[in-house]
């Protein structure tokens, strides 16, 4: 039987933290749990009720903490496991939740697991890591490395070098080195993730934001059967933690929801993902042209994300929730492309679409993606949408009181660098905006996670495209130019033609309205209807 999502995810919204450049609190350069805890308030203004922190454990950060080197230890530049708990209890004093990162899939080479792994005595952690029999023998169609172990054999990789595939079997074992997935090595490992969720659960962590949580069963079959089936069991410690929350990164609802059992799944906006075209849409085209939906060169059709979308939404209801994002730190900022009137109304409609929202960082006040930025641990085209949070117009932009260049990575040099302070006092800002619309979202019901969703109006790209949630009817038009759709057009599906009569606008960006027989919806809206 599959457990019951926690009712608090309804009204959550999260608020995902890259730790290095959050806040430092002491100087040193680079952010601190301390500096999430002064940060705290700063948060809940927003109107997030739940935090993903990015893997804050012990690591040589060869790829900026997913290769963790001990998953019960934090690594000593954030702090200490106390400071961690302590996070936890502050959070939790303010109504906020937080999820850690949990990496299943891999670990670093320097884990003492591995360390033991490779050594060519049989030991407890032979079976830990996928290794083949022989030296020079190879793996077909995963990513190996030899020559680097005492032990007989090649092992297998999940992502960099650096990051060695943990043994969960394989769904067919076809040579005499691999293991099913009940095999000795596979339930050891399986034990041993289960182990540390319960670690942090039990000091006050609220869930896990899951990593590559597809990759665990190699040679799996199309519906990740095998892996499926080990997320049911890994899942069952959260029957001693009914509030705690799980959310995928798996980009696929119908098969992490509700088959392997998460609460949550990210729409993620992988090239080639529908997600692409509403605010990323370049990154999946050859020639780098942008037909991003929320673009008011009028591009973008609506109809390419709904297509995506409508079915993943469909399977999922009921049992999960897609997770939209502005996105993370795997991706460049939405500001790449878009400017902070085409940023706001992507903002709105994620943040009044179904499922549990994720806001990244910095995302709320635009901060910009510098593409120009150097590599830093393991970021390649990553590192330009992790600099350092933009808090105020002082030294390093107030994300530390530490020399230039000590910094994790150098603030933005912008003249016009968008900070929080500077954004608080212009009632117009992309971050009041965010305010907003996520207060309108905690104050109706008809705007959560679990209330229904409808198209109403689509036709023309989307120019206006128009969507109901419960009573709560919602126009967006991306466009340069102000655009209309007939009322009888939606009395259709509104059951009555005089629906909007006694409606009032809840939210707005620019103009609309109902008028002759015709909802307006101008150049560049977003206009929330009660009905
Ligand atoms: C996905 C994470 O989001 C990314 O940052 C990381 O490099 C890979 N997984 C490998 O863990």
């Amino acid at each position: 039987m599959s457990r019951a999502l926690p009712e608090w995810l309804k009204t959550a919204v999260f608020y995902e933290i890259y730790p290095q450049s959050f806040y430092d609190s002491n100087g040193d350069g680079i952010g601190d749990f301390q500096g999430i805890i002064e940060k705290l308030d700063y948060i809940r203004s927003l109107g997030c009720n739940a935090l993903w922190i990015n893997p804050c454990f012990d690591s040589p950060f060869k790829d900026a903490g997913y290769d963790v080197r001990d998953y019960k230890k934090v690594a000593a530049r954030y702090g200490t496991n106390e400071d961690l708990y302590r996070l936890f209890d502050e959070a939790h004093a303010r109504g906020i939740r937080v999820l850690l990162d949990l990496v299943p899939g891999h670990t670093s080479e320097e884990h003492a697991w591995f360390q033991e792994s490779g050594k060519a005595e049989p030991n407890e952690y032979s079976g830990r890591y996928i290794w083949t029999d022989y030296w020079i023998r190879g793996i077909a169609g995963y990513p190996y490395i030899g020559g680097e172990c005492e032990r007989n054999g090649v092992y297998m990789l999940n992502f960099f070098k650096c990051q060695p595939a943990l043994n969960y079997g394989f769904l067919n074992p076809t040579e005499n080195w691999q293991d099913g997935m009940e095999d000795e090595g596979p339930l050891a490992t399986r034990e041993a993730i289960k182990d540390i969720m319960r670690f942090w659960l039990s000091h006050g962590c609220d869930g896990f934001r899951v990593d590559m949580a597809a990759s665990l069963v190699k040679n799996d079959d199309e519906a990740k059967s095998g892996t499926c089936k080990v997320w049911r069991d890994l899942l069952t410690v959260l029957e001693d933690y009914p509030e705690a929350a799980m959310v995928a990164e798996w980009n696929d609802q119908p098969r992490a929801i509700c088959s392997a059992g998460f609460d949550m799944d990210f729409y993620l906006d992988w090239p080639g993902n529908g997600y692409n075209s509403l605010m990323r849409d370049y990154e999946s085209r050859q020639d780098g042209e942008d037909h991003s939906y929320f673009r008011k060169d009028g591009r973008g059709d609506i109809g390419r994300f709904l297509a995506d979308y409508l079915p993943k939404y469909e399977a999922a209801r009921g049992k999960g929730y897609v997770s939209m994002l502005t996105c993370n730190h795997d991706t460049p900022r939405p500001s790449y492309k878009l400017d902070t009137r085409e940023l706001k109304l992507a903002y709105a409609f994620l943040l009044t679409m179904p499922g549990v929202p994720f806001i990244y960082y910095g995302d709320e006040i635009g901060m910009r993606y510098l593409a120009e930025l150097p590599t830093k641990e393991g970021g390649y085209t990553r590192t330009g949408s992790r600099t350092p949070m933009q808090w105020e117009n002082s030294r390093n932009l107030g994300f530390s009181e530490g020399l230039p260049m000590d910094l994790y990575l150098s603030v933005d040099a912008a003249e016009d660098a968008p900070t929080v302070e500077a954004q608080e006092q212009d009632p117009e800002s992309l971050l009041n905006l965010v305010r907003r619309a996520n207060a309108l979202r905690a104050q109706e019901e008809d705007l959560q996670a679990d209330a229904p969703f409808e198209v109403l109006y689509d036709e023309d790209g989307g120019r206006p495209f128009v969507y109901r949630r419960g009573q709560i009817v919602i126009a967006v038009n991306p466009d340069g130019k102000e655009a209309s759709v007939p009322l009888a057009k939606l009395a259709e599906k509104l059951g009555t033609a005089d629906a909007f009569e006694a409606s009032r606008i809840l939210l707005q960006i620019g103009e609309g309205g109902v008028e002759d027989g015709q909802l307006k919806a101008g150049a560049q809206s977003f206009t929330v209807y009660r009905m």
